[in-house]
């Protein structure tokens, strides 16, 4: 894979696919992880006097424009974190974006309106895609692929562009690429995996690769449940995916005879409903044995016990990944289990890859230090398909 050292960026106009889809309150950015992951490469391509163009998807709008969706916040928090001032076009491939793009100076910097308002973005039709992706290549003269995010999407802008420009991936990607690395080749152990998130069937890639390479896989959120289900546990209102309960069934056999430990909550924080996240009022949780778990009541967090017991099972580890939070750890009162989790890493002298949008954002909302991990990915659904050893279309139209 080419770096941006093998490009002669200077006066050129260069594409940068970023991957600037960080959680939006209205206007306002909740976490900008994403926004301070893309600056050493827009940075460096600035500072060597490249004229450069960053795009991005926010979002899932439906290939029109939608306010709601308008990569207008991210453009000007991008212009804070650099200290200087940031052009933005208004629309992708329209007048907006070629006044923009045909003023811009060497050394500056412009955004993109969002790219997934055009349809042809994320289109399963291999031509309008193509129609697409020649637009976008009018704007430029080279193409850097920083989205690290979004490799794993099939889309114009990850896929089809770089095939019609000269093109490089950027630090980013270089980084993610080479700490993913470490998790497949030649990985130190013990390796202890923790998996969290709402949903088992999200995961379901990730833990069959897992079950043949990780030696411990502790399991939290709302995932948990089917697992306590196949388990024959009651798991009251809880969240349950009874349509995956075969396949957890089968996880757990395999795991006994590979000698795989599966680590699940012995207690869990319940409820009899699912907390206002806005409002985040006081709800008064109940701690209740994660085998015993009340008809009327549903769990919402890992329980003190589980908190202890996973941290132990965190302690002796020499590679940790880590993808999902164990609660919903928006609400305070269900915050507990992810951050056990997030201190149990940092106290590890192991090597740590937080992975996963939300347990990225977890991390940083809750207060943790990021430079405290190893490496925080900010490819959610991208770092576990990599772990899955799927190929990656953003990746491999980087190689070719
Ligand atoms: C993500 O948040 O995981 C990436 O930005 C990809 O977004 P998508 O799942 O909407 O393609």
């Amino acid at each position: 894979m080419k770096t941006i050292d093998d490009l002669q960026v200077a006066g050129r106009r260069v594409f940068v696919r970023a991957d600037l889809n960080v959680p939006l309150d209205g206007e306002t950015i909740t976490d900008d992880g994403r926004i301070r992951a893309a600056l050493p490469t827009i940075t460096r391509l600035a500072e060597a006097g490249a004229k450069v163009i960053v795009a991005s998807h926010l979002g899932r709008p439906k290939g029109a424009p939608d306010p709601k969706f308008s990569l207008a916040p991210v453009a000007k928090r991008l212009g804070e974190l650099l200290d200087a001032h940031v052009e933005f076009a208004t629309d992708t491939v329209g007048d907006s974006a070629k006044s923009t793009v045909a003023a811009l100076g060497d050394g500056r910097v412009a955004v993109l309106e969002n790219l997934r308002f055009n349809p042809g973005e994320t289109s399963k039709d291999d031509a309008e895609r193509g129609a697409f992706a020649d637009s976008l290549a009018a704007l430029a003269d080279l193409y850097v692929g920083d989205g690290f995010g979004a490799v794993h999407r099939r889309h114009a802008s990850v896929y089809d562009l770089p095939a019609r420009l000269p093109h490089a991936a950027g630090d980013l990607i270089a980084t993610e690429v080479g700490v993913l690395r470490r998790l497949t080749e030649d990985v130190k152990r013990p390796y202890t995996v923790v998996l969290g998130g709402a949903k088992v069937s999200d995961k379901l890639g990730v833990i069959e690769h897992l079950l043949e390479r990780a030696d411990r896989i502790v399991i939290g959120g709302g995932m948990a449940y089917t697992f306590l289900k196949a388990q024959g546990h009651e798991v009251g209102a809880s969240l349950l995916q009874e349509d995956q309960l075969p396949a957890v069934r089968g996880y757990l056999e395999r795991a006994k005879e590979r000698g795989v430990e599966f680590v699940l909550p012995v207690d869990v924080m319940a409820a009899a409903e699912f907390p206002d996240l806005g409002a985040k009022a006081p709800t008064n949780p109940t701690v209740v044995a994660a085998d015993a778990i009340p008809a009327d009541l549903m769990g919402l967090d890992i329980g003190p016990r589980s908190r202890e017991l996973y941290a132990a099972k965190l302690a002796d580890a020499a590679t940790v990944f880590w993808n999902g939070p164990m609660g919903v750890f928006e609400h305070p009162d269900y915050a507990e289990g992810t951050r056990a989790v997030a201190r149990a890493l940092i106290d590890s002298p192991a090597f740590t890859v937080v992975g996963g949008g939300d347990s990225a954002a977890a991390v940083r909302i809750l207060g943790f230090d990021e430079k405290a991990f190893g490496h925080i990915s900010t490819g959610g659904g991208a770092s576990l398909e990599y772990l899955e050893g799927k190929t990656l279309p953003g990746l491999a139209a980087l190689e070719g």
